[in-house]
């Protein structure tokens, strides 16, 4: 919550910067651990979400694992606390030097998603004498609902493999000595909000669990990747994690012995997260009123790049009700943040919060103009 003593803490903060609320993350990894419990489920928090340090230890000593995709996201979660053991590595477009750094630290698994990439990665292992755990990401053609840009399963989406190369690719293992299969991966896309995507997902998991099954492939784990949406219209809202555990643990019918993973960032950080801000000018357009603020596309891009909408409030008026573009200073009309949106009569020096700003916010800022970093304040440093 920002309330009115936070609030005065602000005035004395230079902007922007990013607030997180960790009463708001542990509350949140409070019910992933009872969820988790509960159902014998591996949580592993996608660390590209929100890589801040402090937030992955803590995260971390909630007793999650980590789906990383990169060596400095994978080293950035052990030096955090996450064990390497409970590391998983995913991506693309792996390179050979950060698969061979994530060998050499014995992560539990790469999520793999071509041919060529399981063949790089036999031959690094057998370089360090090892053998690679992998997961086959597979494309499960699943329209996500999301934005285009964060829709991943979909026939033109270059993630996982092709159901129809699923064949081949059993064939290849069988020659490859220094890689072992133990499952199935899965990401259909992120802030997914209708969750009757993940029944689909899990029919047609269920589907391709029975095409192993007939092939005598035995698979130690499923991971149905992460996606879970948050509300960003309600910032206060806890994302539907009881939900979301309640449905994969009826809807996918695991085989004895099988683990599910699942890799959310957003549902964990995002609520944990607002951007603050002060207003710089206000000023005239033809037809609109700017509210030209301190933050800019370059500390949150979500705006700018997928036509997201965070909730905006003005902090420090209570004035009559007006209408606003909120906007940032850089040299770029898609530095907008919102259009037209109702906000009390809004002045220089006003504090503006952008809220749900914790996934996807401080980790894909950019240096663009120059501009420094926004730093992050954590909620029991004022
Ligand atoms: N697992 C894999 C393999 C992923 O690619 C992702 C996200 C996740 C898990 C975590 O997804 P989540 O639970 O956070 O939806 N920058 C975009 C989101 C890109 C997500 C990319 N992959 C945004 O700001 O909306």
């Amino acid at each position: 919550m920002i309330d009115k003593n936070t609030l005065e803490k602000f005035r004395d903060i230079p902007t922007p910067f990013y607030y997180y609320d960790l009463d708001v993350l542990e509350a949140t990894l409070d019910i992933v651990k009872k969820e988790t419990k509960q159902s014998g489920f591996k949580v592993h928090y996608a660390v590209k979400a929100n890589h801040n340090s402090r937030i992955l230890k803590i995260i971390s000593s909630y007793g999650l694992g980590a789906d990383c995709v990169s060596w400095n996201e994978i080293a950035a979660a052990i030096t955090a606390g996450f064990p390497p053991s409970e590391i998983v590595f995913a991506g693309v477009g792996k390179t050979d030097r950060d698969i061979s750094a994530a060998l050499n630290a014995d992560i539990f698994c790469f999520n793999c998603e071509s041919i060529p990439e399981m063949e790089v990665i036999d031959h690094l292992a057998s370089i360090q004498n090892k053998t690679a755990k992998i997961a086959l990401r597979i494309n499960p053609y699943i329209e996500a609902h999301t934005h285009k840009y964060i829709t991943t399963g979909i026939e033109e989406s270059k993630f996982g493999i092709n159901t129809w190369e699923l064949d081949e690719v059993i064939k290849k293992l069988s020659s490859l000595k220094n890689i072992k299969l133990i499952g199935m991966h899965f990401h259909i896309g992120s802030q997914i909000t209708r969750m009757s995507v993940f029944k689909s997902l899990c029919s047609r998991i269920n589907e391709l669990q029975e095409w192993f099954t007939s092939r005598s492939i035995d698979l130690e784990i499923i991971n149905v990747g992460g996606g879970l949406g948050i509300d960003y219209e309600n910032p206060e809202k806890a994302p539907l994690i009881r939900e979301y555990f309640s449905l994969l643990n009826e809807f996918i019918h695991l085989l004895p012995g099988q683990k599910l993973h699942i890799e959310p960032g957003r549902a964990i950080t995002g609520q944990c997260g607002s951007l603050i801000s002060k207003v710089l000018f206000i000023k005239n357009g033809s037809n609109t009123l700017f509210a030209i603020i301190d933050a800019g596309m370059t500390d949150l891009i979500r705006p700018a790049l997928y036509q997201a909408h965070h909730k905006i409030e003005n902090l420090s008026s209570n004035g009559s009700i007006y209408r606003y573009d909120v906007v940032g200073p850089v040299c770029e009309s898609s530095d907008t943040f919102a259009k037209y949106i109702e906000l009390p009569e809004t002045r220089r020096g006003d504090i503006i919060a952008i809220r749900s700003a914790g996934a996807y916010g401080e980790a894909m800022a950019s240096r663009y103009n120059l501009r420094d970093l926004a730093p992050a304040i954590f909620s029991d440093e004022i």
